[in-house]
């Protein structure tokens, strides 16, 4: 089959063949028919993800057929239509999983880090790591959902919001913009946070009531102007952009982080204390948060906006990825 692998850290992406991998016991093997490019890919070409093994085949926004199934599997068969995600399986016996806590695993896996992706015509994942695909959703609209889609859906759905509140999104880009419509869908008022102006009217298009564009005014006064956001969803990854954020946040509001930056942020204490604000973070979920998403998606029209690109070309695909030039998630088709 043809794969596109990371060969090392800091390595290129790289066009190979490899043979089909076989499903072992309690494993899927899955025919992809698309893969989003998730800016989180760039800690298998950077080699910035502890304990990555070197090649790998990164991507972890995946759809496609049930292809083969291996011993044991009786959930899922040939045939089906599946996404698969960024929790790449779970243990099923260490004290977080028995509480049912599958994406804090003491032994978690990571699809596309601590096994091959789907940057290729095949991947094989764990059972539990898959996802059941509505026949409604496309399988290239259904991609980005896998992870941009899952990761802001369950992150405002389960944020202390009610219908009128106030979110602010920062960062229009593959999770911002599916953020905007979905917290749009749940009846919020959503301001849009992008540096410029380039993205105004499709973040309009998206559901935004309001456009900040931060190069131009203070985030966190603009904000402030429209009452204060009970939630700010930050997906831009640059700490300091999201430290300047910290003042836009309302009363008992939350500063919820998304964006996987390194760099630690500034936040202060005052501001913490007068009006009971608060600073969080969000991981993704699990493949039943997956089915939650593409549910509602599928049930809500919402989609992501992509660009399709060739396998072959996921190098190219990921420069426009990594520059800011997607509008707004990059789709590979095997
Ligand atoms: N928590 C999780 O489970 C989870 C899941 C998926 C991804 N992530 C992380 O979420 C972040 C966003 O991922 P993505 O796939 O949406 O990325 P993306 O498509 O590249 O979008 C990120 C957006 O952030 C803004 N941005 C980029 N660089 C910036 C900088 N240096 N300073 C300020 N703003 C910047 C840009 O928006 P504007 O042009 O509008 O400014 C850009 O479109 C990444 O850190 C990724 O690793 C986390
Ligand atoms: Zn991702």
């Amino acid at each position: 089959m043809k794969a596109v692998q990371v060969e090392e850290a800091g390595g290129a992406l790289t066009v190979v063949e490899k043979p089909i991998p076989d499903p072992g016991a309690g494993e899927v093997r899955v025919a992809v028919r698309a893969c989003g490019i998730c800016h989180s890919d760039a800690f298998v070409k950077d080699g910035t993800y502890p304990g990555i093994q070197y090649p790998r085949v990164p991507g972890h926004e995946v759809t496609g057929v049930v292809d083969a199934v291996g011993d044991g599997v009786t959930q899922w068969s040939e045939g089906q239509r599946v996404g698969v995600g960024w929790h790449g399986g779970h243990c099923f016996t260490c004290d977080a999983c028995r509480a049912g806590d599958f994406v804090n695993c003491a032994n978690a896996k990571v699809t596309g880090i601590s096994f091959d992706g789907g940057y290729a015509e095949y991947m094989v994942a764990p059972a539990e790591a898959v996802a059941a695909l509505p026949d409604a959703l496309a399988f290239d609209e259904a991609a980005p959902l896998l992870c941009a889609g899952i990761t802001t859906y369950n992150a405002l759905r389960n944020a202390d919001l009610s219908p009128g509140d106030l979110v602010a999104v920062q960062g229009i880009g593959g999770l911002g913009h599916l953020a905007v419509q979905y917290a749009s869908m749940f009846g919020m008022e959503v301001a849009a946070l992008s540096r410029g102006t380039d993205k105004e009217e499709l973040a309009h298009e998206l559901g935004a009531d309001h456009f900040i564009d931060t190069t131009a005014h203070d985030p966190s006064e603009a904000l402030q102007a429209l009452g204060g956001a009970r939630v700010i969803l930050a997906t831009a990854p640059n700490s300091k952009a999201i430290s300047q954020l910290t003042g836009g946040v309302g009363r008992d509001g939350t500063l919820l982080i998304v964006a996987a930056t390194g760099e630690p942020i500034e936040v202060s204490p005052m501001a913490l204390i007068q009006g009971r604000r608060s600073v969080s973070g969000w991981p993704s979920g699990t493949p039943d948060d997956s089915e939650d998403t593409l549910d509602f998606s599928a049930l809500t029209g919402i989609a992501p906006e992509i660009e399709v690109y060739d396998l072959e070309d996921a190098a190219d695909a990921y420069d426009r990825m990594i520059n800011n030039e997607a509008r707004f998630r990059v789709v590979l088709q095997p």
